[in-house]
């Protein structure tokens, strides 16, 4: 139920920055996903959430409360780990209820709450099963039973789906989520998994080596990103190099050869300046032919890929780089392989960024 609020958290391991100073506030029944390649810090920070390590600076507080000196097991929370953290010599039942008979229920309010739980999590005709007579997914839901029936209104999931066969994740990422909204539960979903976060989340966190780089709707951070490595991790992005030449705030206007000028949106990128164009490929539209149009460059296409709904296309433009432009297959119109053709980049989904200080384009959205 509660707001979980982190307040300049840094936490170092040796000489390893884990996190750096860490500004967060997730709301009241959110369901919030902290989403970032390996080695981030995504389970550093839920593990500082949830007590079981102490941040080096910073203060932690779920709802008004400030949590840094709380021990876990009075935070009123429920982690569920990848690796399924059940009692493996107890049955379902006996790990649901576990949780109410440590904290001093009688046997009769202990089995009250065993049934809610695991009515909840659908799995009341398997309570007398073991972890390993359950599937993966049983046992998520057993683990999430626990953490219902011990009081947790916090739910710290840390790629509780990771170990799931896909088609099982794509079904159980949306039972959890909807069990955490329909008992009022705030969560906290770990995940290095893009398409997982933006399926599921309320808001996500990207994080980066240690720090957070962008917070949005899954919505606004494929429409906005506010970083090249956003625009790389979240969704699919082409990006070309050149130098601005000019233009305003809203429109910059970018040269990515001599002559070349391509006009995007946003950013505040200084004249002159290396400058990393963004775009979605879907957002790119594709005319027959070598024309001289606004914000349209020349280019053949190279490789057309068939994904069903879509077509891809791979477009050499006139500078040599190579684009991707995604159009669905119903829309017809198709091109072909050897084709002349002029891409047009629509300015309000063309984005603007500084070139990387000290590291290559490559550099900076190759992952972690
Ligand atoms: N107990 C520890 N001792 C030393 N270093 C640690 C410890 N825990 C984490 N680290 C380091 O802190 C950094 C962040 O680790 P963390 O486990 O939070 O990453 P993560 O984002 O969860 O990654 P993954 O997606 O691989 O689980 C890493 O460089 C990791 O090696
Ligand atoms: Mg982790």
């Amino acid at each position: 139920m509660p707001e979980v609020r982190i307040v300049n958290v840094s936490k170092k391991f040796g000489n390893i920055i884990a996190l750096d100073n860490i500004n967060l506030t997730i709301r009241d029944q959110e369901y919030f996903s902290l989403l970032g390649p390996s080695g981030c810090g995504k389970t550093t920070l839920l593990r500082l959430v949830a007590g079981l390590i102490e941040p080096d600076s910073g203060e932690i507080y779920i709802g008004d409360r400030l949590v840094n000196d709380v021990p876990p097991e009075d935070r009123d929370i429920g982690f569920v780990f990848q690796t399924f953290a059940l009692f493996p010599h107890m049955t379902a039942w006996d790990n649901v209820t576990y949780g109410p008979k440590v904290k001093g229920f009688d046997m009769a309010e202990a089995t009250t709450i065993g049934h809610e739980v695991l009515e909840m999590v659908k799995l009341h005709e398997r309570l007398d099963a073991y972890p390993s007579e359950l599937s993966g997914g049983m046992m998520q839901r057993v683990a999430v039973a626990r953490a219902l029936a011990a009081g947790a209104k916090l739910l710290l999931l840390d790629e509780a789906l990771g170990q799931l066969d896909a088609k099982v994740r794509n079904e159980i990422r949306y039972e959890i989520r909807k069990m955490a909204k329909d008992l009022n539960l705030t969560g906290i979903h770990v995940t290095h998994d893009q398409s997982e976060a933006m399926a599921i989340s309320d808001r996500i966190a990207v994080m980066r080596k240690g720090k957070i780089l962008q917070v949005g709707t899954p919505q606004e951070l494929y429409m906005k990103p506010e970083s090249i490595f956003v625009a790389h991790f979240i969704g699919e992005s082409n990006f070309l190099e050149g130098y601005v030449a000019g233009g305003s705030k809203s429109k910059v206007v970018v040269e990515i050869r001599e002559g070349l000028k391509i006009q995007a949106s946003n950013g505040a990128v200084e004249e002159g300046k290396q400058a990393v164009l963004s775009v979605r490929p879907e957002t790119l539209t594709l005319e027959r032919g070598s024309k001289k149009i606004q914000n349209g460059i020349q280019g053949t296409v190279e490789r057309i890929t068939f994904e069903g709904p879509n077509m891809r296309y791979e477009v050499r433009l006139e500078n040599d780089s190579l684009i991707v432009v995604v159009k669905s297959t119903m829309a017809g119109n198709w091109f072909n392989i050897g084709e002349a053709v002029t891409v047009v980049f629509p300015v309000e989904h063309t984005r603007v960024f500084p070139y990387p200080e000290n590291r290559s384009l490559k550099e900076e959205i190759s992952v972690g």
